[in-house]
């Protein structure tokens, strides 16, 4: 608890990078490492993304305390997966619009490709501070692996001409691409500036190695530079519109990231549409049920009286078809600040 009578939100990381290089996998990796932490029930799922605890973090984290010390007073992180195909740049750009903080993953052996570039400029457009997940490193000729190892660890036990390769590959492949774009980087243990040097973390989402420092970094990073953008008023929501499906027997539904705030049933809202902006009242909220078991993949929605930032859920509202992906969605607190909302939408 702050003094100023405003608590820490989660930070919004969102996971980028070229097709089949990894995202998906390493998401799936976290989450299922904490549930053999035996913490199922922390990890939340959320519409279009999944937040994952600071208690779960720090357990996690635990094996590297004398590398990174650090205690959390962030509640924990929602995580947020993007395509990695060419057609989806829609998708990845409004994953970096709300995005505090992202994960750049890069296939070790495949390097930098189309989309890893595409990210780097969407990250670069929209100042979003990013770690480097240098992913596969199971694929290195004659690595052995060490399943949920930390990569310090895993790296020590490896022969010198299998640690050779991978610093060639993390160099030419990663770190030297990174310098082509600009941004100076290392390898995270080296790294003595983390706001000037970019952090690549080897790691393999299959195998689980790294996975311990990647979520120490990104912990550790996002607590120590974002605290100011992260407080937030228990006030009136805002957020933005991933993406708009249909939601059978209640029409048009939007997929909603609540970046600030409350958003409430029977909330007044306001948020862009092709032909201007749209008001309307939210008739229902929708989030997956919680569930014990974590791995089971179509998890029900059902409807919720209320819900804090950070989320993502699912909001019914009428009207709400005339929305537009990527818009901004803000509660209003009378009819006469929605108009306000409205005109200051209908100028961006
Ligand atoms: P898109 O969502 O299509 O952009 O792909 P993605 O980045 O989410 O990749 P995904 O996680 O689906 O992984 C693609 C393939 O790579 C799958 O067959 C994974 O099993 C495999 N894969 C992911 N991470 C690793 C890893 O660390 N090592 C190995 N050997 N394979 C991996
Ligand atoms: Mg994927």
């Amino acid at each position: 608890e702050q003094s100023t009578g405003k608590r820490l939100r989660q930070p919004i990381v969102v996971v980028l990078g070229h097709v089949d290089h990894g995202k998906t996998t390493l998401l799936d990796r976290i989450r299922g490492t904490a549930v053999t932490a035996k913490e199922p029930g922390l990890i939340t799922q959320h519409v279009g993304a999944s937040v994952v605890p600071a208690s779960v973090i720090e357990k996690l984290a635990e094996p590297l305390k004398k590398l990174i010390p650090f205690k959390l007073i962030i509640p924990g992180l929602l995580f947020i997966d993007t395509p990695g195909h060419e057609l989806f740049t829609n998708l990845r750009r409004r994953g970096g619009s709300v995005a505090d903080f992202a994960i750049l993953v890069v296939d070790i052996n495949e390097g930098f490709q189309p989309q890893t570039y595409e990210s780097i400029e969407i990250l670069k457009q929209r100042r979003v501070p990013f770690i480097v997940a240098a992913n596969k490193i199971d694929k290195i000729p004659g690595w052995k692996s060490n399943p949920n190892t930390p990569f310090i660890v895993s790296y020590r036990k490896q022969p010198q001409w299998v640690q050779e390769e991978l610093e060639r590959r993390l160099w030419d492949n990663v770190i030297a691409k990174l310098y082509e774009v600009g941004f100076q980087a290392d390898r995270f243990d080296r790294v003595k500036d983390f706001t000037r040097t970019v952090a690549v973390i080897p790691i393999s989402a299959k195998t689980g190695e790294g996975i311990a420092e990647l979520l120490a970094v990104l912990a550790g990073l996002a607590q120590r530079y974002l605290q100011n953008r992260l407080r937030f008023a228990e006030g009136p929501a805002k957020g933005v519109i991933l993406e708009l499906r249909e939601q059978p027997g209640l029409g048009t539904a939007a997929d909603v990231i609540i970046y600030d705030g409350v958003l409430k049933r029977g909330d007044l809202i306001v948020t862009g549409g092709l032909e201007g902006p749209v008001i309307t009242r939210v008739r229902a909220l929708l989030m997956p049920k919680p569930l014990q078991e974590i791995r089971v993949a179509k998890r029900e929605l059902e409807p919720v009286d209320e819900v804090y930032a950070a989320a993502g859920v699912r909001v019914v509202a009428p009207d709400i078809e005339k929305a537009v992906a990527g818009a901004p969605i803000y509660v209003a607190t009378s009819e006469e600040e929605a108009k306000q909302l409205a005109e200051k939408i209908r100028r961006e």
